[in-house]
């Protein structure tokens, strides 16, 4: 997708512009009713793909369309699904993301997300940022957003 090439010129594998998830790989997040779109004339412009698990919805992606970027898209996507967790009664949300790249770790930090220790956060979180380091991604953190 090339909501991607917005990581050209950081520190990132290459495989990171290749590499990625199938279509089915969301069909878990769709049948959840936790993959929200936002369609454009062509193309969906972007989506947030997210999954309940117990009393935390956890963000597996969120990605705008290069070109669509920068116009509050991805702001307004996130507050939506911090509406609907919200409106589920969960307790928080959660994601992983790099750190130091401005529309990442500090954006979501921008919404009142906070960085979580991978020793107080749950087994997954923590299989999540080893399978991403493994990846070859660096400086990946974790981060809640208590609700
Ligand atoms: C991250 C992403 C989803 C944000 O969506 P977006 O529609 O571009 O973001 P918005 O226009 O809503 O902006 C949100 C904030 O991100 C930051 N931001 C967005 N683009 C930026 C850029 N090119 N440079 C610096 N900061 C940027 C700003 O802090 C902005 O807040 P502001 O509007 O109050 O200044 C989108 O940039 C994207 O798809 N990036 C590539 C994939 C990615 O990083 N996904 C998230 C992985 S955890």
């Amino acid at each position: 997708m090339s909501a991607a090439t917005a990581f050209q010129g950081q520190d990132v594998p290459a495989s990171l512009f290749s590499d990625f998830a199938p279509p089915e790989a969301y069909r878990p997040h769709l049948l959840g009713g936790t993959l929200w779109v936002v369609d454009g004339v062509g193309p969906p412009v972007a989506f947030l793909a997210a999954l309940i698990h117990g009393d935390r919805l956890h963000i597996d992606e969120l990605d705008v369309l290069r070109e669509h970027q920068g116009r509050g898209i991805g702001r307004r996507l996130l507050a939506h699904a911090i509406d609907h967790a919200r409106a589920r009664g969960l307790a928080r949300l959660s994601l992983t993301t790099f750190r130091a790249i401005a529309w990442n770790a500090p954006f979501y930090a921008s919404l009142g997300f906070v960085e979580w220790d991978p020793r107080d956060a749950p087994e997954c979180i923590r299989k999540a940022l080893a399978k991403e380091a493994a990846f070859g991604l660096k400086d990946r953190c974790a981060m809640r957003l208590e609700l």
